[in-house]
């Protein structure tokens, strides 16, 4: 009936003339005014950014709007459908922005009431946040179908909706809605399909007395619904037509399986994804004869695979992603039903052992999910095994981080129709080889990761359904040119940075493609800015780093940049100024690290969550860039200007910059005191302002930033006493490096409260008195498997970043970064700080080696 009027439908949105005539001719009425004037209504009360009901104008027959199907007799509206058009390509953020613009808003006018005759209305996929669902449409009596999914509906499900005694389809799922009980949904006797995922569910403790006794339920869709607890069905008789339960993201153990699930015995799909299933599957779930889909993924199975499931006569689809399975793939998986399509054994890392031979006779396999799992096989191997029959429908394979090696055969073209092949994280070696171009219908391709060697082959460029490529971190080396990209016309993202390729293209190369993602960091791209970049206008995320260009950015690139979210220039040597547009309007993420850029930094946009202008020759004051937007709070998180040449006092212009959570000056020119507003970045973690030419005292402000884990600020001229307020207000510091200021006076006994503290440089100030004896106090350094908080490595909204720290060993700088962790579980040195100094001069310093100090010179 549905799929009817959709045809319906699409043949009356595609009517032309000719069409029309032939409705003519066999009486057709058109719609009435009545019901079109209330469409108008409807219409009005409705936000349309996209202009989608066009069509809905008054002098034209309301029958052939978009989205509107009238019973061909009678004339009345029977069906409604203005559901936003799906999304079809999820990769791309251009259509994802147009899908947003085309959602219908506003508000749901009850002049709908006066189509009597409507037996189907979607409204699904549209934005009305902000709505609850209106209680007059339980007076639509004629509904048949009603669909109000992903709408951003609020509030309680009205049970008015329980009149609408004819219903068939009922779809609320994903909305922000809740319900009190479900007592009013008994009196829908028709109802064949139910609908409620992603709504709050938790008060409605009759959901399993009421669904039981739906006399019509085929399907029902409870998926994250907050549910774990059920009644106990002692009269109730079990409704025997469930042929389609969806429970997943649920709190269910066994005992709703026991006691409801097991007695359903015609299920034909069963999905128990994320629940709390604890240990083996009850054998009892071979019973099932029907079933065509089980899905327990995400549950903790903690066994082997059963060997039972092989003789499901109508297995299609299996998925025990995430189970915490062990043992082996059995032989017998050729036992499953000759219509099995689909396996998702992915992230069970306990799960080892070779795919079997026999896996070669599951001839209509279409998609096999191994990531994670440890094979420890030959890829080759397992490309001959999967080369038999599956070979003319398998159309997905992902088999990341499966320990597989040795190299890619040249067979892979027989693989006719996989749009998916995902590899990464293996130890596959060897070329990449020709035969992949002839994988015709390639959409992704997942090689990162691997020990890849050889060049990228020509026949790449013939993978003219490509999409998404990522064969980033290989060792392949070589010439890439025009030809390489020759078909490419629908590629959106291509990721390989980390390879040594060298693009060699014509200076009027225009690419086939137009990217949204474009990572080529350590190819060889220069000297030359690379001219063919300014067709790309629909890219969000750019990474040309450590790319060979020794240029200035051309203004066209500075425009293009505009609406980039992520862009990476760094290690080039990239000279000239950074133009004061309102630059960067959409970044998140800017990196032009260690290159030449001069002259002042502008200010960027407020919505820049990571700035990394550090290692250039960046000078001048920085008071426009942080003092000129005082109205518009910005996004940084991280801001990174470290090792340029600015200069003068360091800007008392915080306020704005609330979300800060790294800041380093380091290395600069940078001189007075620290200003007071810093004090009122609270979600501060890391503050390096080492070596820079600032003076005074430490503001007692800074007390405030009370989430502060880093703090580096040696190599100045600070005086005054080492703050006693640091032990009791910055409980979390674990460096602290105070080292070559002039700081006098005794170390404060009040240090001792900070228990987190790793690593401890006060040298080379004019220090007096002896170590606090409640040293031992320091609890992140003695207290063996002490669990550090997790400031070192920080999420941001634009990934993540790690803290680093200078370390002094034995008068050698090393610098640690992202291995941090790894230095105190590693029983190195954790702590350096002077002991009994004579003023100014001391190299002495204690290391902790867990549990047990000395005391090197
Ligand atoms: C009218 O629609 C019904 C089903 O709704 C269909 O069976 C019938 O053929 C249609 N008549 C015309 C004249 O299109
Ligand atoms: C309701 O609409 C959603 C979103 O478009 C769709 O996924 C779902 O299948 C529809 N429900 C029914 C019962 O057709
Ligand atoms: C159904 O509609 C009647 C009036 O038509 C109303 O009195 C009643 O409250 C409604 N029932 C529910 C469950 O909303
Ligand atoms: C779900 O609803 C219950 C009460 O019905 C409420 O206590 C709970 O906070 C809600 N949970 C969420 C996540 O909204
Ligand atoms: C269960 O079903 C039987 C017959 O199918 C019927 O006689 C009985 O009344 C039902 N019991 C309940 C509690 O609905
Ligand atoms: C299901 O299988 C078990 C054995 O695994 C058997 O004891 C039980 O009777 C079966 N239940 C049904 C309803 O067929
Ligand atoms: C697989 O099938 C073979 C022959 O059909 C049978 O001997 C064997 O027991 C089956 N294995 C399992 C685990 O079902
Ligand atoms: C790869 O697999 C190993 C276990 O085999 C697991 O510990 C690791 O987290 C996986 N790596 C990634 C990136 O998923
Ligand atoms: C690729 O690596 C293998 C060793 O794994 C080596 O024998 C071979 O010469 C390399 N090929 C190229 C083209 O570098
Ligand atoms: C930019 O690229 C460099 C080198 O290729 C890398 O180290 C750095 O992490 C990247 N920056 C960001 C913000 O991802
Ligand atoms: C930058 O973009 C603006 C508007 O899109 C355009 O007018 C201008 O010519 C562009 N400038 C350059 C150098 O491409």
């Amino acid at each position: 009936m549905a799929a009817f009027a959709t045809i319906l439908f699409l043949l009356i949105a595609a009517a032309n003339l000719s069409f029309s005539s032939c409705f003519q001719i066999s009486n057709y009425v058109g719609c009435t005014e009545r019901e079109k004037q209330a469409l108008l209504r409807f219409k009005q009360d409705l936000i349309d950014p996209s202009n989608r009901l066009a069509s809905w104008v008054d002098h034209q027959d309301c029958c052939k709007w978009a989205g509107v199907v009238c019973n061909n007799e009678t004339g009345y509206v029977s069906e409604l459908h203005l559901k936003n058009p799906p999304l079809d390509d999820f990769s791309s953020e251009v259509k994802y922005k147009a899908y947003e613009m085309s959602k219908l808003g506003g508000q749901l006018n009850p002049a709908l009431l006066s189509l009597k005759n409507l037996i189907y209305l979607d409204l699904g996929d549209n934005n009305f946040v902000g709505n609850s669902i209106p209680e007059f449409l339980g007076s639509m009596v004629s509904l048949r179908y009603l669909n109000l999914s992903v709408s951003g509906f609020q509030g309680k499900v009205p049970h008015q909706l329980g009149n609408l005694s004819n219903l068939q389809y009922l779809d609320l799922q994903a909305n922000q809605l809740h319900v009190e009980n479900l007592q009013w949904l008994s009196g829908l006797s028709f109802l064949e399909y139910l609908d409620l995922s992603i709504i709050n569910l938790s008060a409605a403790t009759d959901w399993l007395q009421v669904v039981n006794k739906l006399p019509s339920l085929l399907q029902l869709r409870l998926s994250d619904c907050l549910l774990s607890d059920f009644p106990l069905l002692a009269d109730v008789n079990i409704s025997s037509s469930l042929a389609v339960l969806d429970l997943s993201w649920n709190w269910f153990d066994y005992s709703l399986f026991h006691r409801w699930i097991s007695r359903l015995s015609n299920l034909i799909s069963l999905n128990l994804q994320a629940n709390n299933l604890q240990g083996p599957i009850p054998d009892n779930l071979q019973n099932f004869t029907s079933l065509k889909n089980l899905d327990l993924s995400f549950n903790n199975l903690n066994s082997g695979l059963p060997n039972w499931f092989h003789s499901f006569s109508h297995l299609e689809y299996l998925n025990f992603c995430s189970c915490n399975l062990h043992g082996t793939i059995s032989s017998a998986i050729s036992n499953l039903s000759s219509t099995f399509n689909n396996l998702e054994l992915s992230f069970n890392y306990e799960l080892s052992g070779k795919i079997p031979r026999s896996f070669g006779k599951l001839c209509n396999l279409v998609s096999i999910s191994l990531t994670g799992v440890n094979l420890d096989q030959d890829v080759s191997e397992v490309l001959e095994i999967l080369s038999g029959c599956a070979s003319n429908t398998l159309e997905s394979v992902y088999m990341g981080n499966c320990t597989l090696s040795g190299h890619l055969i040249n067979q892979l073209g027989q693989f006719k129709r996989l749009n998916l092949l995902s590899l990464w994280g293996n130890s596959i070696s060897g070329p990449i080889p020709v035969s992949l171009g002839e994988l015709s219908s390639l959409k992704t391709l997942y090689l990162y990761g691997n020990e890849l060697n050889g060049s990228l082959p020509t026949s790449f460029g013939k993978l003219s359904k490509l999409e998404d490529a990522v064969i980033s971190q290989n060792l392949l080396k070589g010439v890439v040119s025009e030809v390489h990209f020759a078909n490419l016309a629908r590629l959106k993202a291509f990721n390989a940075y980390g390879n040594s390729l060298v693009l060699k293209v014509d200076t009027d190369w225009v690419p086939p493609f137009r990217v949204e993602t474009l990572a080529l960091g350590s190819w060889q791209l220069g000297p030359r800015f690379p001219s063919w970049l300014q067709s790309q206008e629909d890219l969000l995320k750019l990474d040309i780093s450590n790319s060979g260009i020794f240029d200035s950015v051309p203004a066209w690139f500075w425009n293009l940049s505009l609406q980039f979210t992520v862009l990476n220039l760094s290690h080039n040597q990239i000279y000239g100024q950074i133009p004061s547009i309102d630059a960067f309007s959409y970044s998140l993420v800017i990196d032009l690290s260690s290159n030449k850029f001069i002259g002042p930094l502008p200010p960027v946009s407020s919505r820049v969550a990571a700035l990394d202008v550090s290692n250039n020759s960046l000078s001048g004051s920085i008071s426009n860039f942080l003092c000129d937007k005082m109205n518009e709070p910005s996004q940084i998180e991280v801001l990174n200007l470290a090792d340029n040449h600015f200069s003068d006092e360091i800007p008392d212009c915080w306020g704005n910059w609330q979300k800060l959570v790294a800041i380093k000056l380091a290395n600069n020119k940078f001189s007075g005191n620290i200003p007071d507003s810093v004090g009122t970045l609270s979600s501060l973690q890391s503050l390096n302002l080492r070596k820079n030419n600032l003076s005074g005292k430490l503001p007692l402000s800074l007390r405030n930033c009370s989430k502060l884990g880093s703090i580096d600020f040696s190599e100045n001229d600070f005086d005054g006493n080492i703050p006693t307020w640091m032990g009791k207000w910055l409980p979390n510091i674990m460096i602290l490096s105070l080292h070559s200021n002039k700081f006098h006076g005794a170390i404060p006994d009040e240090l001792c409260a900070l228990t987190s503290l790793q690593i401890l440089d006060l040298r080379q100030n004019e220090l007096s008195g002896t170590i606090p004896r409640c040293i031992s106090n320091f609890k992140a350094m003695v207290i063996k498997n002490y669990s550090a908080t997790t400031f070192i490595s920080y999420e941001t909204s634009g990934g993540s970043y790690f803290e680093d720290a200078l370390l002094v060993m034995k008068g050698k700088v090393l610098e640690y970064s992202t291995t941090l962790k790894l230095v105190r579980s590693m029983d190195l040195p954790t702590i350096c700080y002077q002991e009994r100094s004579p003023v100014g001069k001391s190299q002495a310093f204690m290391v902790c080696n867990r549990s047990t100090c000395h005391t090197i010179f």
